[in-house]
């Protein structure tokens, strides 16, 4: 439901709906312009088409699992690998060259992952992931950065995301590469 609508959501909340998710939509402008990303110490930036790190598949499944609790809101369980490898990396708008892995020797530590719309020059923000140990030090950032000089290169002009309104490192690294917020909604579920 659209998060505009403060009456409606009472009326839900009275008939024993909960908000489980405030979903905040955001966009970016893609330019010539776009800063150089700083380099982080011990890590090499490839993709899931180039990437030579051992069952990344696999280990990209590690990496959302261990994470996924860490993003405000997500109240479902991770599903087995193969649903969520159909989901996360399959359907018609995956890329495997815009899925940025952030690599420490073989380990994949972190993920930014884009896909395509149908839209050709506007690209979708799936997530964007960092372990626990390397966070705070500007990886996320450095990586989104890389993914949108590749698709700067690759056609795109415009991406869109969705955050949680409660992820404020997640906000704050999308606001330093000039997304724009835009029109949010609340996902509201009631044990039955
Ligand atoms: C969100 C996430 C990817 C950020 O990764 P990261 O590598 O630590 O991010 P960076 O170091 O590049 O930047 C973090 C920014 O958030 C800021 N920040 C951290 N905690 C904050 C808080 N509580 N309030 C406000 N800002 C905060 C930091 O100051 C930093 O901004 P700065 O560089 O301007 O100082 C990481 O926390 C994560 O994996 N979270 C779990 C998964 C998730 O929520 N993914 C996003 C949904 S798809």
């Amino acid at each position: 439901m659209p998060d505009d609508r403060a009456a409606h959501l009472r009326v839900l909340r009275r008939r024993g709906h909960a908000v489980d998710a405030h979903l905040v939509s955001a966009t970016a402008r893609l330019t010539p312009a776009l800063p150089a990303p700083a380099d982080i110490d011990g890590i090499a930036v490839t993709t899931l088409a180039t990437t030579r790190a051992p069952q990344a598949e696999r280990q990209l499944y590690r990496l959302q699992g261990d994470t996924v609790a860490d993003n405000p809101g997500f109240a479902d369980r991770l599903p087995d690998f193969d649903t969520w490898r159909a989901e996360a990396l399959g359907g018609e708008g995956f890329r495997a060259h815009w899925v940025l892995l952030a690599e420490h020797g073989r380990r994949i530590v972190a993920v930014t992952a884009v896909r395509a719309t149908p839209d050709p020059h506007t690209g979708h923000v799936d997530h964007t992931a960092v372990e626990r140990p390397w966070r705070g030090r500007g990886l996320a950032r450095a990586l989104k950065l890389h993914a949108a000089r590749r698709l700067f290169d690759d056609g795109l002009r415009l991406l869109h995301t969705e955050v949680e309104a409660a992820n404020a490192p997640m906000l704050a690294v999308n606001a330093a590469l000039g997304y724009r917020p835009g029109p949010g909604h609340h996902r509201t579920v009631k044990t039955l």
